[in-house]
């Protein structure tokens, strides 16, 4: 029996990470997502296509992989409390990893714009919840202020150990494809992610556990891309409220991981979204949240413009788990009225 898939990241990876025989590991067995094959849009698009779940991980998010070690580091250098701003995974991770390791979570949240599975989560885990009357990067900015002056330990991407953990995403899809994908999509928030994905890529090539690197395809929200527009935005609006953001901590290192890897860097509209968001779970049987979705977009929107060769082999990574933004779900859809419970009336209401 393969036990691999009884441990999180870092007993699974460790040799990759920077751990010792002292770091406690904080984990909740994190990692080890399905790589779930496509069997609509591929076939439509002429694709290869592969969804890297990673709305299955623990808390529901990707954010699981960086938080396991991030608290577990936190743990080891002494610290009784953690903090980070946050659209509402992270928080919900943090809040999550803090509990098990006996942590305080304090978590800063953009007034009213949290979907509520994410919130419910960070306020069940005993986080201390702030919300400010500003956005996410001002909850960034104060939570760095807060820990030059505090004795709390950061765990946003801006801590080197969150990236770390999330690169050995990209060790997965490798392990388990047997290969490296030719392109990898996925949303772009604060950036952490893309160029954590960029970081395992390029570490398990130069260990000659692949032989290729993927192009790096990453997308915004038209109404928060910084990155596409080159300049900070100070009022970042979308309807994926994960990536909401308007001046990404790892701006940088996302354009090294667009540019090293020959990628690119895109928009998708609120509307494009929720289409994708739909196609995912009406064709594929996969419910991610919006931001997740912005990968779907984006692929349906290259593939239009005639980026792919046939038969290419394509990674969408799906960030979050649609029930984090149940809400989404349900203003998208039609709730039907009660009706009377009889065999006749159900039957009509049934269509059958
Ligand atoms: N998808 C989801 C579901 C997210 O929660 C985030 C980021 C992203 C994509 C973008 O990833 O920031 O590394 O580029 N959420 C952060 C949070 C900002 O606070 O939960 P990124």
């Amino acid at each position: 029996m393969d036990i691999s898939q009884y441990r999180g990241i870092i007993e699974r990876y460790r040799d990759y990470l920077p751990v010792s025989s002292r770091t406690p590991v904080i984990s909740l067995l994190e990692g080890n997502t399905p790589l779930i094959p496509s069997v609509s849009l591929g076939k439509k698009l002429g694709l290869r296509l592969y969804f890297k779940f990673e709305g299955v991980n623990p808390t529901g998010s990707f954010k699981d992989r960086g938080m396991t070690l991030a608290i577990s580091k936190a743990v080891e250098a002494g610290n009784s409390a953690v903090i980070c701003a946050s659209t509402g995974n992270t928080s919900a991770s943090a809040a999550a990893y803090a509990s098990r390791a006996g942590l305080k979570a304090l978590v800063l949240i953009p007034e009213g714009k949290i979907a509520m599975g994410k919130l419910a989560q960070a306020l069940i885990h005993k986080a201390r919840v702030v919300q400010i009357k500003g956005n996410f990067d001002i909850a960034l900015q104060l939570v760095r202020d807060i820990c030059e002056k505090y004795q709390v330990a950061l765990v946003n991407s801006v801590n080197p150990y969150r990236i770390e953990g999330q690169k050995t995403a990209a060790f997965e899809i490798t392990d388990t494809l047997g290969e490296t994908p030719e392109y990898q999509v996925l949303p772009v928030g604060n950036a952490g992610n893309i160029t954590a994905y960029w970081k395992g890529y390029k570490e398990y090539h130069r260990q000659k556990k692949s032989d290729r690197l993927p192009r790096m395809l990453g997308f915004q929200a038209e109404g928060a891309a910084p990155i596409v527009l080159g300049h900070p935005v100070t009022d970042p609006e979308t309807i994926a409220t994960a990536i909401r953001i308007g001046n990404p901590a790892s701006w940088q290192a996302a354009v090294a991981a667009r540019d090293e890897s020959g990628g690119l860097i895109g928009t998708v509209s609120d509307s494009e979204i929720t289409e994708a968001s739909k196609r995912l779970a009406g064709e594929e049987g996969v419910f991610a949240e919006p931001a997740s979705a912005a990968s779907i977009a984006g692929l349906l929107k290259l593939s239009r413009a005639g980026y792919f060769s046939q038969e290419s082999l394509v990674v969408a990574i799906l960030t979050g788990h649609g029930l984090k933004d149940p809400q989404f779900a349900i203003s998208e859809c039609c709730l039907p009225e009660p009706i009377a419970p009889t065999l006749n009336t159900v039957a009509e209401a049934c269509g059958l």
